[in-house]
């Protein structure tokens, strides 16, 4: 509500001083309006030579704007798109992107810098204040606008033309299904992509250090080995989607210590084969425990007891790690027997 809203009577006594009107505090009005405070001027205002140094520095930066466009453009037709420079300590990068970029950075920066310079030190920092008003309209003005409308409609017979009127309702309401038809270009939909990973039957477990194929003997007893399906190179344009629901880890239990009956028939002499991608948000499990077969994710401590079905002990992941049944082949390698029978990483994707 503004002041112009309030009966005159109910407004509080008024008083002049040196800043201004300001209103007094009484029964009806306790809060006193403090007014503005007084003005202080700068150094620019008084001093000629302190404003003209301000007003160079604004056309410095506005004249350093324009040569960064020109270095900007220049850039753009110059220096060829395989061109790459070193520079420290970013390494090795495109040398037309960070002309580009440093260039427009720059044209950018400099208009801003010398607007707010120009705002600060040269125009006028007088307060004012202004009454806020109701904005609603007026009722002849309401009244009017009703009127245009009435006589707009009549017009242009949109009533009487039927044809016209159906028609520019059917164009209007189809036309932004032209933005809906353009959601197609977000990419194909995932499909059932998220819920299968490389491992299939007969993919060899290749170790993710040496490359090689392994075998039983490889996994010792206490130690946390890592493993990638045969034939996914680190070169692969897929490595990183795929690596990032295939990564296994293996570990040896004593068969005797392995509590889940399932998980006993799907491992091989006691190695085990899980999801290396924690179940909450998809970290990368990296610590065991041998004492307690408990494999821990670093993100935020979720912990995974591999000798019972890798079910959560603690943290906030919500399932338990999706195994992969093991074998080996007739060579005496060790083998995938399946893909795994669950979406691995995070709950979410379950309902990809
Ligand atoms: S990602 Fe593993 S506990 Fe959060």
């Amino acid at each position: 509500m503004s002041s112009h809203d309030i009966p005159e009577e109910n407004l509080p006594d008024a008083q002049d001083t040196p800043h201004g009107t300001v209103k007094l505090a009484d029964e009806r009005n306790p809060f006193a309006d403090p007014g503005l405070p007084p003005h202080e001027h700068r150094i620019q205002d008084i001093d000629e030579r302190a404003a003209k140094r301000s007003e160079r520095t604004v056309a410095l930066l506005f004249t350093l704007s324009m040569l960064a466009t020109v270095g900007f453009i220049a850039s753009y037709v110059t220096i060829p798109v395989d061109k790459s420079v070193y520079i420290f300590p970013l390494g090795h990068i495109g040398a037309l992107n960070f002309a580009l970029g440093m260039t427009l950075g720059v044209a950018l920066f400099a208009i801003g810098a010398g607007a707010v310079h120009w705002a600060r030190t040269l125009m006028s920092d007088q307060e004012l204040t202004d009454e806020r008003h109701p904005v609603e309209a007026s009722p002849e003005t309401k009244a009017q606008v009703m009127d245009d409308f009435r006589q707009g409609a009549k017009e242009s017979a949109l009533g009487r033309r039927k044809l016209i009127r159906n028609t520019m309702f059917g164009a209007l309401a189809l036309f932004p299904l032209s933005g809906v038809v353009l959601l197609r270009d977000l990419g194909p939909l995932p499909g059932t992509k998220l819920r299968h990973t490389l491992w299939s039957k007969g993919k060899l477990l290749v170790n993710m250090n040496t490359n090689e194929p392994m075998r039983p003997s490889d996994i010792i007893v206490g130690s946390l080995t890592f493993a990638k399906p045969e034939g996914l190179e680190e070169h692969d344009h897929e490595f990183q989607t795929q690596i990032a629901k295939a990564a296994l880890m293996l570990v040896r239990i004593k068969p005797d210590d392995i509590k889940d009956k399932r998980q006993l028939e799907w491992s091989h002499e006691g190695i085990v084969a899980y999801s290396k991608i924690c179940t909450h948000v998809g970290c990368p499990i990296s610590l065991y425990e041998q004492q307690t077969h408990h494999a821990l994710c670093p993100c935020h401590q979720s912990t995974f007891d591999l000798s019972d079905g890798a079910r959560v002990i603690f943290g906030p992941a919500g399932h338990a790690l999706p195994q992969l049944r093991i074998g080996v082949n007739d060579e005496g390698y060790l083998e995938a027997l399946g893909d795994f029978d669950e979406p691995v990483g995070p709950a979410f994707w379950e309902r990809g």
